[in-house]
């Protein structure tokens, strides 16, 4: 054999052993923890054959505790680039069969260098995250290495989309990571993020609690809010990725990818004409209103089991990405508290940030009152949507379905927040609070005189109602654009978008503002 032939066979070993990361044995534990390897997750998650991969033969430089004498090409990651629906991705999956994926150096050093490359190109980074953490071994040059990755993080922020799948452990501040990340996406089951894990609780606090129980794909989808998916399996995760990167663009100069519309744009929905209850205390399923109105019903919904009293997610309207902002009159009446605010303001900024119009669709009877929502802090974390939709510059399509009241009505993308077009059903009642409430305060001392308190405010309210909880009073003034035939919301809406495509408006020049954190 020629030198050269040789040179090649020693090449093609030197993949294989590679391509092998910590050796069939610890890829045989890897599937008995029921979980993929590194390279079976980048083949699910990208177009066939499309993945290109780099830094294949970088090994960790660590001489401590014997770590000179155990390498792996490679190391505890594979990291390159390749396609999703033919467009440029770059992609990190951490392997945990190399020392449990941990962190070293050079591998920090691999997934910086991919994240450097994606923002020269104005493209996404998508993490597979399944890691023991920073690599012991190696101490404060892991942790450098975690740092490097977070800085990373914070300047591609609003630039490239940025999304972390969590396949296996992320714990200590490796979870910060993901968390600096758009979206976070975990699989029920294998994965858990946690600053600190059970054994660390039971000596701090004394508490007895589970990793699952700690830091699960549920507890983070419903309670934390950390999670913006929690899938049946590694494998629905990693598709949960796909199909919420064709909603969104490459990146922050770019418009998310148009898709033919074989759905009617002028079709028109009997049911809505009808969903409103007569009755202002019915609630209705704002989802039926969503499905009703976007192409084929189809919407990807985000954050679907934490504060389920606002909707938000993406749809297609005439095959153009939105986000979709929804109160839910179905849970707690609809209204706004802590985690609504926050789990819609920062999604409102995400679209903002990408250049994906927002429809809001209003149907909100306040803020939650009381000491739990004030200690809390409330008015800081309400400030943080008004403060969204009063920042973001993408079109904004409000439409009003019934209740718009007081605080909630100006936050909820009303006209002087610079929503283009704000349009209400005739079932809108936009007043500064509800008629029982306001009678209460204007006509107590009159009601208390009376011989019939109850019907002097019942007549009160009824012509306070008759005066204010109607959409033509907000509509007189033009703060409503127009009001609409429910059946024709989605006509409506797509027209207003279409005039709404070429908006071009710009934010007095700052460093940053200061939103309300
Ligand atoms: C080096 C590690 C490692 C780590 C796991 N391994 N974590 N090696 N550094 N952090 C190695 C194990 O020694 C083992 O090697 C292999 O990976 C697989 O781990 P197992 O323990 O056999 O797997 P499993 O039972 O599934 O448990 C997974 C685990 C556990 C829960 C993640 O390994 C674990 O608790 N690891 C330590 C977690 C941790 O405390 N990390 C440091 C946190 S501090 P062998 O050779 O036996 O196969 C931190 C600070 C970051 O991360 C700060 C950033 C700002």
């Amino acid at each position: 054999m020629s030198s050269q032939l040789e040179k090649i066979q020693e090449l093609i070993a030197k993949r294989e052993q590679a391509r092998l990361g910590g050796g069939e044995k610890a890829i045989a534990k890897q599937h008995e923890r029921g979980k993929y390897t590194a390279r079976e997750r980048i083949a699910q998650l990208l177009d066939e054959g499309s993945f290109e991969e780099l830094d294949m033969f970088v090994t960790h430089r660590c001489h401590n505790f014997g770590q000179e004498k155990k390498s792996f090409l490679g190391d505890g990651v594979v990291t390159g680039y390749g396609t999703i629906e033919g467009r440029l991705v770059y992609v990190f999956a951490q392997d945990f069969t190399v020392f449990g994926g941990s962190l070293s150096e050079t591998m920090a050093l691999k997934i910086c260098k991919i994240m450097d490359l994606a923002m020269e190109m104005g493209a996404p980074v998508i993490g597979l995250n399944d890691s023991g953490g920073a690599r012991i071994q190696e101490g404060i040059n892991a942790l450098a290495g975690y740092a490097e990755i977070f800085q990373r993080n914070i300047l591609a922020s609003g630039v490239i989309p940025q999304i972390s799948a969590i396949l296996g452990p992320c714990a200590g501040g490796a979870v910060y990571s993901p968390a600096l990340t758009d979206f976070t996406i975990m699989a029920k089951g294998i994965s858990y993020m946690f600053l600190t894990g059970p054994k660390v609780v039971k000596t701090v606090t004394g508490e007895d609690v589970t990793q699952e129980d700690l830091g699960g794909a549920t507890v983070h989808a419903t309670k934390s809010g950390v999670a913006h998916f929690a899938a049946e399996d590694g494998e629905e995760a990693i598709k949960i990725v796909r199909k919420l990167f064709s909603y969104i663009p490459s990146n922050n100069l770019e418009d998310a990818p148009a898709t033919e519309c074989n759905d009617p744009i002028d079709r028109t929905e009997d049911l809505l004409n009808e969903i409103v209850p007569e009755s202002p205390n019915r609630p209705y399923d704002m989802y039926q209103v969503i499905g009703a109105i976007v192409d084929n019903g189809e919407f990807l919904e985000i954050q679907r089991d934490y504060a389920k009293n606002i909707i938000i997610g993406f749809a297609r309207f005439n095959g153009r990405s939105v986000g979709i902002v929804a109160n839910q009159p179905k849970v707690l009446a609809g209204v706004l508290d802590s985690n609504a605010s926050r789990k819609g303001a920062r999604f409102v900024r995400f679209c903002d940030a990408f250049n994906i119009p927002l429809v809001t669709l209003v149907d909100v009877p306040g803020f939650l009152p009381g000491t739990g929502q004030e200690y809390n802090g409330v008015i800081l974390h309400g400030a943080k949507l008004l403060y969204a939709y009063g920042e973001a510059t993408v079109p904004k399509v409000t439409v009003t379905l019934r209740k718009s009241y007081g605080g909630s009505h100006i936050v909820m993308s009303c006209k002087q927040l610079r929503g283009d077009m704000n349009y209400a059903w005739p079932s809108a009642e936009i007043a500064v609070m509800g008629g029982a409430g306001a009678v209460e305060v204007l006509y107590a001392k009159e009601a208390k005189a009376s011989d019939d308190p109850a019907k002097v405010l019942k007549e009160k309210e009824a012509e306070y109602n008759e005066l204010f909880c109607n959409p033509y009073n907000a509509a007189k003034y033009g703060y409503i654009d127009d009001i609409i035939e429910p059946r024709n919301t989605r006509f409506r809406v797509i027209r207003a978008l279409q005039q709404l495509a070429t908006k071009r408006v710009t934010n007095p020049a700052k460093k940053h503002g200061n939103i309300p954190l």
